[in-house]
């Protein structure tokens, strides 16, 4: 997909299923590297990234299959525990293999992370957690080499509650020999998710979800069969979606309880949202009041929602500040929102928002897999045709996006 058409259109109405979680299923894939034998993963979503890391677990020597939602891995007894520098480059998040790697064989080499368009994208936090468990680390040629003999539980206090640092503690720690407790840990979700997966793999690990997770190491761990947590960044674009072109919608399979900032923030701007027995029921105002955001760590308002919501300030009525605190470069998707017409001034990490009536359809970019997404969001409210170009970011992250959106009614195609 490298182009995507999007007309103004009118109120959006009927079901939208949001598929499985990415930003899960990319963990559970990298857990999978933890244990020898045939893995079952089920609500996978059909998206570029999910495929770039079953080419990575290819490349480790696992088999890996997918159909109708269903990914199968059989991990060998021999993994090779490689990451090439082709499979990360094209995507970040494989670095999430390397606690697991160390944890089970030893020893790990993964090629190192660059940057993207959110500017900086350190690891130091994902390798100081490991030290603490006992590896160690050296660089060289572009390749993170590290190793450990055995890794022993410790208690890690993470500077920042960063997602991936804490992913490769926990997965390193389910191995290690006595406790491991990671302090200021991540909370989102897709954190509880793989924790609920690994200890269906035998780990014992306490408290995902909050601050403070605690895990007692096991010798070895088995395969499991595992459903996916839908997707709460999915189901964040349909409701901005809805918010900016009117409408009714169910979301069906979304949880609220995953998005209540979210929905509080949106509840603010006049959109109505219930708990419904499929999912979420949401329905839109006839003119969105604008508010001010501020992204957070979970549960504050997710950073991946902040271009879908800046996308609706655009068109509500008044001006609100968006404030962004996780990724410093994130806000390349002004630009293309002030191309069609959205008036937008960012000084700093801040953004201020006045909003406009309407915007009106030009060419632009998708910078990013979530500044993609706003920009289709935000071309349903205007006039005229939108035409958004390396489209391919989006389907690194959506399952189906065009075909979901023809379903409720949006006017829009894609080649
Ligand atoms: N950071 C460091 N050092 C580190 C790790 C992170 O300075 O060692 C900084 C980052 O530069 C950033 C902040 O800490 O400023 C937070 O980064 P975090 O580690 O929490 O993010 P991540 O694990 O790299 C995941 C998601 C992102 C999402 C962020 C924040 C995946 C694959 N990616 O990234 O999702 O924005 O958490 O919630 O889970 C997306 O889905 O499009 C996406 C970018």
């Amino acid at each position: 997909m490298e182009r995507i058409r999007v007309r103004g259109s009118g109120p959006l109405d009927g079901r939208v299923k949001i598929s499985g979680a990415k930003n899960s299923v990319l963990k559970l894939m990298a857990a999978t590297v933890l244990a020898e034998g045939r893995f079952t993963i089920r609500n996978v979503p059909d998206i570029t990234d999910v495929r770039l890391m079953a080419d990575l677990l290819r490349a480790m020597g696992s088999e890996v299959s997918y159909a109708d939602a269903v990914l199968t891995v059989d991990t060998p007894a021999d993994t090779v525990p490689e990451a090439p520098y082709e499979l990360v480059e094209a995507m970040r998040a494989s670095i999430v293999v390397l606690g697991p790697l160390i944890a089970r064989l030893g020893r790990a080499r993964v090629s190192m992370p660059g940057g993207d368009d959110f500017g900086q994208r350190p690891i130091d936090w994902h390798l100081d957690a490991l030290r603490r468990l006992g590896a160690e680390f050296h660089t060289e040629h572009g390749y993170i080499e590290g190793r450990a003999d055995r890794l022993r539980g410790a208690r890690i206090v993470l500077e920042f509650p960063s997602v991936g640092a804490t992913e490769n503690a926990l997965m390193a720690a389910v191995l290690a020999e006595g406790t491991t407790v990671i302090e200021n840990a991540a909370k989102e979700p897709e954190l509880a998710d793989l924790a609920a997966f690994l200890n269906r793999m035998g780990a014992s690990v306490l408290g995902a979800g909050s601050s403070t997770i605690t895990i007692d190491g096991v010798p070895t761990l088995h395969p499991v069969d595992h459903q996916v947590i839908p997707d709460r960044l999915e189901a964040a674009t349909y409701l901005t979606a809805l918010a900016i072109a009117g409408g009714e919608l169910v979301l069906e399979d979304a949880r609220p309880e995953h998005m209540d900032m979210l929905m509080q923030k949106l509840g603010d701007m006049g959109l109505r949202t219930s708990a419904h027995p499929d999912g979420v029921w949401a329905s839109a105002p006839e003119r969105l009041r604008a508010v001010d955001i501020n992204s957070l760590p979970y549960p504050g308002v997710a950073t991946d929602y902040m271009p879908l919501m800046v996308a609706a300030l655009s068109v509500a009525d008044g001006a609100g500040i968006a404030t962004e605190n996780i990724f410093g470069g994130r806000f390349r998707y002004v630009d293309e929102l002030s191309r069609m017409g959205a008036d937008i001034r960012v000084e700093y990490h801040y953004a201020l928002i006045r909003g406009v009536p309407r915007l009106s359809g030009a060419p632009v970019r998708a910078h990013d897999i979530r500044a993609g997404a706003a920009i289709v969001v935000a071309a349903l409210g205007a006039d005229g045709e939108t035409v958004v170009s390396d489209a391919h970011h989006v389907a690194r992250g959506y399952d189906r996006f065009v075909e979901k959106l023809t379903a409720i009614g949006a006017d829009l195609d894609a080649d």
